[in-house]
């Protein structure tokens, strides 16, 4: 699997010839200037909660790629009164598509949507087909419900997971859900956007290591083959 990073808590994630775009907020964030959100392309969209740090770009990628919205039911309902195409899931539940398996585990954050609506309960997507199983936290705290995706989903080949503390875990806290999940190897997201997130990369990286885990830290642009 190809993964390439937009920034903040976007990725895009490239497996059986799909290309699945995750929590998409690149305009608003000047980490991620050098991005073009116009030529970004997208299958399908995923969308861990209503934040708007998660879906500035959504409705504008959406419309311009056609790709479809997976998410929560009051997300996708929202965009679907903007016209979008979508596929509800709740936590628990899983769905199969062309590219493989989703399941919509839980998370440990809130979900309001940018203009007050209800944005359901937040949450995080488990995803695997015959090219591997990994697993997309979306904003959480470390919660003991991790220890349930070893139990119910295939073998992890690496997570992506929070580590800028303040609003989600930190990078010691998402070291324990390595554990938890029972995984090697972690791409960090959700760090250095904003003041109240800025981290020390190095230490990050370190608390990793204390565990004998991994954690890459993407430059805003890059991708990497996992
Ligand atoms: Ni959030
Ligand atoms: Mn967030």
């Amino acid at each position: 699997m190809k993964i390439t990073y937009y920034g903040h808590s976007c990725f895009c994630v490239e497996t059986r010839g799909q290309k699945l775009l995750f929590d998409p907020f690149v305009s608003p964030n000047e980490l991620a200037s050098s991005v073009k959100v116009d030529e970004i392309e997208a299958d399908h969209i995923l969308v861990t909660h209503g934040h708007q740090d998660h879906v500035a770009d959504l409705e504008d990628i959406a419309k311009r790629t056609g790709a479809r919205l997976i998410s929560n039911f009051e997300i996708v309902s929202y965009y679907a009164e903007k016209g979008l195409k979508g596929h509800p899931l709740n936590h628990g539940g899983k769905a199969k598509f062309d590219f493989g398996i989703v399941k919509y585990v839980n998370a440990v954050h809130s979900s309001v949507l940018p203009d007050g609506t209800y944005g359901g309960n937040p949450g995080g997507f488990v995803i695997w087909n015959d090219e591997g199983c990994f697993y997309f936290a979306g904003d959480t705290a470390l919660t003991m419900d991790m220890k349930l995706i070893p139990m119910t989903c295939p073998g992890l080949d690496f997570a992506i997971l929070p580590i800028g503390d303040n609003f989600t875990m930190d990078a010691q806290d998402a070291a324990i859900a390595m554990e938890y999940i029972n995984c090697e190897r972690a791409i960090g997201c959700h760090y250095d956007t904003f003041g109240y997130i800025e981290i020390d990369h190095k230490a990050a990286q370190k608390a990793f290591e204390d565990k004998g885990k991994e954690l890459i830290l993407l430059p805003i642009g890059e991708a990497t083959e996992l």
